[in-house]
């Protein structure tokens, strides 16, 4: 494949990924790597510096066919497998993952531009765990005898049988620990899987699907394609061999994958995006409130679904809070991901990155006020897709800002007077993805818990993730459940025998 076009410098790849950038990456199909059937291929930037980090191999449609294909024969051994060989061979994919830390993380880090350290103590942890929680759970898929009401001697089961081919569709925010939410649970249940990871951040994938031939797992069990989403994904969801889309990403291509889904009656579980309102009570410690309702959205520069990027605060301590938050503002230091004094990296590409330049134009024609932020910085910065941590005040409810997913570092900060005046405000949104509530009033905080309209509530914290704690929203931002037992639900169904006794 083609020669490697990393430049080294500061902050490029060491030589050992070097090395491996520069290999040429392949698909991973049926237990091979091999190239694109017609060569096709593309090439993945860091978004810090727009220099090209490798080329890699760009799936069509015909990938998507031997692929899915290769899972559905693999799934006929590999639905029946004892629950003792999955979990080993997930357990040992959890071993090399955290052998392979560092260099994952490095790429991580390059491949999004978010802070080494954020993916070398957040997402690969993340991954780690969830391979080894779903890896236990393949030896405890049970049924359960059910009672009948006619009286009738039957003995009435369920088993426990997974869904068949999964087509996993990720997104570029948190690449391989999204792919592993999809990925880890599938496995365990006894599906296979085909992986699109995204087009802007294929490389983590790619050194998992190496992982994957390592570790032992047959052939066609799990597959990675990297391509693209109009072509690769689109394809893949519409492959009659493909028996559940689990996708994470925007709200209008998830609308086209449950369109696409609908021919065929194809179960799909969606997590999209969020505007998720983080309330701040008058009595909450206002300090540590500000400081986390910062980290609420500032964190992987605001490329988060359940970003804090709607804080409501109480009116007595608006200016206050609003104080702290544009300080904590200021002080973020944007830089690229391997220079370890960054705190923020840049959005993962230009086209993102004028996406949030567009809100903020918008927000401020609509009559939004910056207090901090707002532009592109210049400098060392300017050739990257940076944008500066932005608060945006004086905006209505009906403005757009207010609305939209921006899917940047830009909150949007609005006062309010009462508990129900702030549920309303808050449910009337279209998403209900997660929320955030800070107070040191118990009945406040259960009041809103109660009543707000999201998957997830957070009170006194934000952006906590467990691989045992489901996760996903109501409304835009989607449907079905990642992690926990609901999120192995997904991958099953609970078939009923009935037997009669007499
Ligand atoms: P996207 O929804 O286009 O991409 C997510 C994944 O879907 C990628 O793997 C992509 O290749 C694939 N895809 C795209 N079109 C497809 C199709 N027709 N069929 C099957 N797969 C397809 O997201 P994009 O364009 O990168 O970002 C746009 C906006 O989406 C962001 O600004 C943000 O608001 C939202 N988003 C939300 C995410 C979340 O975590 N919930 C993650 C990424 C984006
Ligand atoms: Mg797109």
């Amino acid at each position: 494949m083609a020669e490697s076009t990393i430049t080294h410098g500061p902050f490029c790849p060491g030589p050992e990924l070097a090395a491996w950038l520069a290999g040429g990456r392949d698909l991973l199909i049926d237990g091979a790597q091999v190239p694109s059937a017609d060569g096709a291929t593309f090439t993945t930037s860091d978004p810090a510096t727009g220099r090209p980090l490798a080329t890699v191999a760009r799936a069509g449609s015909e990938d998507v066919d031997r692929a899915v294909r290769a899972a559905g024969a693999a799934f006929e051994r590999w639905s029946r497998s004892p629950g003792n060989e999955r979990e080993r061979l997930l357990l040992r994919l959890a071993d090399l993952v955290e052998r392979d830390l560092e260099p994952l993380a490095e790429l991580e880090s390059l491949d999004t531009g978010k802070p080494f350290a954020a993916a070398r103590d957040g997402d690969l942890p993340l991954v780690v765990e969830l391979l080894r929680y779903f890896g236990g759970w393949a030896t405890k898929l049970e049924g359960e005898t059910l009672p009948t009401s006619d009286g009738e001697d039957m003995l009435v089961y369920t088993r426990p049988e997974p869904v068949g081919v999964v087509a996993a569709i990720v997104p570029w925010n948190f690449p391989l620990s999204q792919a592993c939410f999809k990925l880890a649970p599938a496995l365990a249940a006894g599906c296979t899987v085909v992986l699109k990871p995204a087009e802007q951040t294929p490389l983590t994938a790619l050194w998992l699907a190496d992982l994957i031939l390592e570790a032992g797992f047959p052939p066609g069990v799990a597959n990675v394609l990297t391509g693209f989403g109009e072509d690769a994904g689109a394809a893949l969801v519409a492959h009659p061999g493909v028996r559940k889309v689990a996708f994470t990403g925007s709200v209008d291509v998830a609308r086209e994958i449950a369109r696409s889904c609908a021919a065929d009656l194809k179960p799909a579980s969606l997590e999209l995006g969020g505007k998720s309102p983080n309330i701040v009570l008058a009595d909450a410690d206002v300090a540590r409130a500000g400081r986390a309702a910062a980290e609420a959205i500032f964190y992987n520069a605001g490329q988060v679904c359940s970003a804090g990027s709607r804080l409501f605060v109480q009116r007595e301590v608006f200016d206050e809070l609003l104080e702290v938050v544009v300080a904590e503002a200021r002080a973020m230091r944007l830089g690229h991901g391997l220079d370890a004094t960054t705190t923020m990296g840049p959005l993962v590409s230009e086209a993102q990155r004028e996406r949030v330049d567009g809100w903020v134009r918008r927000g401020v024609e609509q009559g939004a006020t910056i207090a901090t932020g707002g532009a592109q910085p210049g400098g060392a910065l300017a050739d990257g897709s940076f944008f500066e941590p932005t608060v945006l005040v004086d905006v209505a409810d009906d403005h757009a800002v207010a609305r939209e997913e921006i899917f940047g570092p830009v909150v949007v900060a609005q006062p309010f007077d009462d508990l129900d005046e702030v549920a309303r405000r808050a449910n009337a949104g279209d998403f209900g993805l997660a929320a955030g509530v800070w107070t040191n009033d118990l009945r406040s905080a259960h009041r809103l818990a109660a009543g707000l309209h999201t998957g997830t509530v957070w009170i006194n914290s934000w952006n906590r993730w467990a691989a045992g704690v489901p996760w996903g929203g109501l409304k835009l931002s989607g449907y079905g459940r990642d992690n926990g037992r609901a999120g192995l639900e997904e991958y099953l169904e609970r078939k009923v025998v009935w037997t009669s006794l007499v």
